[in-house]
């Protein structure tokens, strides 16, 4: 048998928590967004099991990636997990899942430099956190050895389904008092 076995099969079960995860922070994320959460204590709350997750995710890529680097079959090398593309193996797949994980990275940890962003600024970026769930998706679908299985399809599908309806939510959310856009030159 090819070396490096188990840290496949770490590679593998980190790549499921890293989904598991990515998707846990964007359901929360858009559950906030669509105004479901009314209470200031319990908004603060899911907030901060919000922003857990989501550096959670961080770690759980990083290993994904990382443990990858053992497996004696796919020999990636740094390059192989660093650059998209540079891997032989559904190098398209492959390359969905690298630019998810430094998106991850990128927007995840904006928000400790969202002050120097600019709140404005930030939050706009922040709305493209989505993306990173529907490439991880992506990624999962074409490169996983686990895609086929009921059991990961159906945590595919329902989480999906679920940011679906609470995307819709949100678009179907009046807008702010305050931010009614209205042409002032026009009053
Ligand atoms: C550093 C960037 C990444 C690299 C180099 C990478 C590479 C890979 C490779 C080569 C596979 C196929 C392994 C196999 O089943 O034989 C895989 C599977 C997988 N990856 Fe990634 N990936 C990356 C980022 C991500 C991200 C950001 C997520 C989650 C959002 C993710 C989730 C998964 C999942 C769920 C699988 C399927 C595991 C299975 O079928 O058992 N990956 N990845």
């Amino acid at each position: 048998m090819t070396g490096g076995h188990e840290l496949w099969l770490v590679s593998r079960a980190a790549g499921v928590v890293a989904l598991l995860l990515v998707a846990a922070a964007v359901l929360l994320g858009l559950t906030l967004a669509a105004g479901l959460v009314k209470t200031p204590q319990t908004r603060k709350n899911v907030i901060t099991f919000h922003e857990h997750t989501a550096n959670a995710a961080l770690v759980a890529i990083a290993l994904h990636g990382a443990a990858l680097l053992g497996d004696g079959f796919l020999r990636p090398g740094l390059k192989g997990i660093l650059l998209p593309f540079a891997i032989d193996y559904r190098p398209a797949y492959t390359a969905a899942g690298i630019v998810a994980g430094y998106l991850a990275a990128l927007l995840g940890l904006s928000f400790y430099a969202r002050k120097r962003i600019g709140a404005k600024r930030w939050r706009k970026l922040h709305r493209a956190t989505p993306v990173i769930y529907v490439l991880g998706l992506v990624h999962t679908l074409g490169a996983g050895t686990d895609q086929g299985s009921t059991w990961l399809r159906s945590v595919m599908l329902s989480s999906a389904l679920a940011a679906v309806a609470l995307i819709v939510k949100r678009l179907m959310r009046p807008p702010k008092p305050g931010k009614i856009s209205v042409n002032p030159t026009k009053i």
